[in-house]
């Protein structure tokens, strides 16, 4: 990154979020990943060393939110949804269009609903404000994400897990565990010699 907060590589003219840390030996492919961002926070977004986002990753953090890649996190274009914290922890890799969100920013009653959608014809930027509290989410140290699964407000995907590809994460995902489906359900524990490598 630049000492203007550009990057000399990048395909957008924009810059990285003065509150936002990226450890030197980290790769942001573009700032076009900040273009939801708005955490007010001290420090909204880190990024840890040797961490990489790359083209189609996207920080929609509100105003409230902080996201934190951990050392060697990799994220291959996940939106990111945060309105209070999510954590991706070292050596988590999260595949394509994956979602991780802590927060679903959309009333669930019907009449409240209905009544936000008015208010956001009239409203400048139109976006959806409400809804129920934000749940901190939690992908933990060398978890993977297989490519477009979800991962739901106030889950925590263990250590060492595997998401299958196309899963919809509801509740914890124990360590060391490869889960899949929609519902995500449990298929089975690493074995001892898969496990060997990744502590
Ligand atoms: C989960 C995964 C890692 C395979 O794990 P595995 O232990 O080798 O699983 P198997 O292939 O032996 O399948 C075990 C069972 O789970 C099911 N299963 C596997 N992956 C699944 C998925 N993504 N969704 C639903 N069911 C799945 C299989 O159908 C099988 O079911 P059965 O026992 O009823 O026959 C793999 O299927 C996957 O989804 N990989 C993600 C790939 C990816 O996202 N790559 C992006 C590059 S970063």
């Amino acid at each position: 990154m630049a000492a203007d907060r550009t990057l000399p590589w990048d395909w957008f003219p924009g810059k990285i979020p003065a509150n936002v840390t990226v450890a030197d030996s980290a790769y942001v492919e573009t700032s076009f990943s900040f273009l939801l961002y708005r955490s007010e926070r001290t420090s909204g977004v880190t990024i840890g060393r040797g961490a990489s986002t790359y083209l189609g990753t996207m920080f929609d953090v509100g105003p409230n939110g902080r996201v934190s890649l951990g050392d060697y996190a990799l994220v291959h274009g996940a939106r990111i949804i945060c309105d209070a914290d999510v954590t991706i922890d070292d050596y988590a890799l999260i595949s394509w269009n994956v979602v991780v969100m802590d927060s679903y920013r959309v009333p669930l009653d019907p009449d409240a609903r209905r009544d936000e959608v008015r208010r956001l014809a009239h409203r400048q930027p139109r976006r959806l404000e409400g809804g129920a509290p934000a749940q901190p989410v939690c992908v933990g140290r060398g978890a993977w994400i297989g490519f477009d699964s979800c991962v739901l407000p106030g889950v925590t995907v263990g250590a060492g897990a595997i998401v299958g590809a196309r899963s919809v994460v509801t509740v914890d995902v124990e360590p060391f565990t490869i889960v899949a489906g929609n519902p995500a359900r449990p298929i089975r524990r690493l074995t001892d010699e898969e496990m060997a490598h990744g502590r």
